[in-house]
């Protein structure tokens, strides 16, 4: 057996000693390494491990194989890297230097950890690593230095002039949506439109919906005490002739771009035989346009909205684009429904701080919003690309659909195996969702098995472990 001794004295203050094996694969071995050495607490909590060119030159190894390594490491949650900062031991680990026993498999993690997946592949946000931070804070110091005092006082519930302006112009560029300004309503994204429209009572029930979508949105729905009607779906997307099957229904929600989250776009005679039932019964689309900006093989759709912008409300959130957490969204009104919302948004702006709403009319304006959905794009087809490589490679049985756009794909499986391959994916440490919790509690239409794999959600370096896991789950070809 090989031995390595690792100066690590100005990284971590002591010198560490690695076994790597004379033969074998040299990534294993020092995952192997690496994992004794925190599990065993000869390397503590926090610390700094050295950048991959030097512990590679140490070891005698390739830089690949410590990067990969590290990744792993991070994947399984026993090490953190941040942009900037290194390679660390993760805190609140349990060492045996602790005290405490510790397995082989994922460690335990402190308690707020506790229920982190070691992969995580569900569905909802995007690459949380990659939120433009530098460009956003550069947007801030501009938008702000350059606002006028006004804009630090009560405020016009309809949002900021400046960033009315931004998405009035961005959306018809981007989206072929046509308002002005004063028909863009700023609100905190698509939960909050949906709270303001119902709950305020702008629009009422029923509401006819797709027989799957996001289960939190038929919660407010139906807190708001709005009964919904669930349309069948087909790969053309909603079947939208039901729709003349329920004289009381005078509002439809639809993800015409990117169904949700079984993936296809609505076909045009569709999108055009919406727009003409709304116009014949006096009646609305809501359009929920959530992830329109990724696209990927073929150009892009744009919105139901521009069809007829006097019966399509167009909704959009910064949820997918930028990150969920910055609560930034906004609403396309038809011109009769302006003074309404309003009034259920009430008249101090309670939910959209001024800062965050100057910051993205100056992201926007200066272009760095466009430069990062460009950049966010080419990385999610990477993405999308690579899994669809490893289920042709190692699971070729397993048909991914809903590809074409988005951040998230479904594979479907075969019938009868969706949970069972979600509680193997749990044991293995991987977080995937099974499709069937989408489901509409009333959909007429067969079910359909699947999981919907969120592929923007692990961080760059954490991706290609989490295909691994995911492809090690799914069913066998023979089922
Ligand atoms: C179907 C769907 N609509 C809308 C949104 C955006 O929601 P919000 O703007 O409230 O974050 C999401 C999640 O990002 C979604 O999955």
């Amino acid at each position: 057996m090989a031995e390595s001794w690792v100066n690590l004295a100005e990284r971590i203050g002591s010198d560490l000693h690695l076994e790597l094996p004379g033969t074998g694969g040299r990534r294993a071995a020092l995952i192997r390494a690496l994992r004794d050495a925190v599990r065993g607490g000869r390397l503590a909590p926090g610390t700094l491990l050295p950048p991959y060119r030097s512990l590679a030159a140490d070891l005698g190894v390739a830089r690949n194989t410590v990067a990969d390594a590290y990744a792993e490491l991070v994947a399984e949650g026993w090490l953190t890297a941040r942009q900037g900062s290194g390679t660390r031991v993760a805190t609140g680990l349990r060492t045996e230097g602790a005290g405490t026993e510790a397995g082989r498999a994922a460690p335990a993690a402190t308690p707020g950890a506790a229920a982190r997946p070691v992969h995580d592949l569900r569905q909802g946000q995007p690459d949380a690593a990659s939120f433009p931070r530098t460009a956003w804070l550069a947007s801030a110091r501009r938008a702000v230095n350059a606002a006028p005092h006004d804009a630090f006082g009560p405020g016009d519930p309809r949002g900021r002039p400046e960033l009315r302006r931004a998405l009035a112009a961005y959306l018809a560029r981007v989206r072929g949506v046509r308002t002005d300004p004063d028909r863009v309503v700023v609100c905190s994204g698509f939960a909050h439109a949906l709270r303001l429209l119902f709950g305020g009572g702008v629009l009422g029930g029923p509401l006819a919906v797709e027989s799957y979508g996001l289960p939190f949105h038929r919660s407010l729905l139906a807190a708001a005490s709005v009964r919904t009607v669930p349309l069948a779906l087909d790969d053309d997307g909603a079947r939208v002739e039901e729709l003349a099957a329920h004289d009381a229904v005078r509002a439809v929600l639809l993800t015409p771009a990117h169904q949700f989250p079984t993936g296809g776009p609505l076909r045009p005679e569709r999108r055009a035989a919406v727009v003409e039932w709304a116009r014949e019964r006096g009646a609305l689309v809501l359009e929920d346009d959530y992830d329109g900006e990724f696209r990927y093989d073929r150009r892009p759709v744009g919105a139901v909205q521009g069809l007829d912008p006097e019966h399509v409300l167009y909704l959009g959130s910064v949820s997918k684009s930028l990150s969920p957490a910055v609560r930034l969204g906004w609403m396309v009104l038809p011109e009769r429904l302006v003074d309404a919302v309003l009034a259920a948004k009430g008249d101090r702006e309670a939910w959209t701080g001024v800062t965050d709403q100057l910051t993205l009319a100056d992201l926007i304006e200066s272009g760095a919003y466009d430069r990062h959905v460009r950049r966010m794009r080419q990385r999610y087809r990477r993405r999308r690309d690579a899994l669809v490589t490893a289920l042709a490679e190692r699971a070729p049985h397993i048909r991914p659909t809903g590809v074409a756009a988005g951040l998230h794909a479904v594979l479907r499986l075969p019938p009868g195996t969706e949970r069972s391959v979600v509680r193997a994916a749990a044991r293995r440490g991987l977080a995937v969702e099974a499709l069937a919790d989408y489901r509409h509690p009333g959909a007429a239409m067969p079910p359909r098995d699947g999981l919907v794999v969120g592929y923007a959600t692990p961080p760059e370096h954490a991706y290609a472990a989490a295909l691994r896991a995911l492809c090690e789950v799914l069913p066998p070809a023979s089922l």
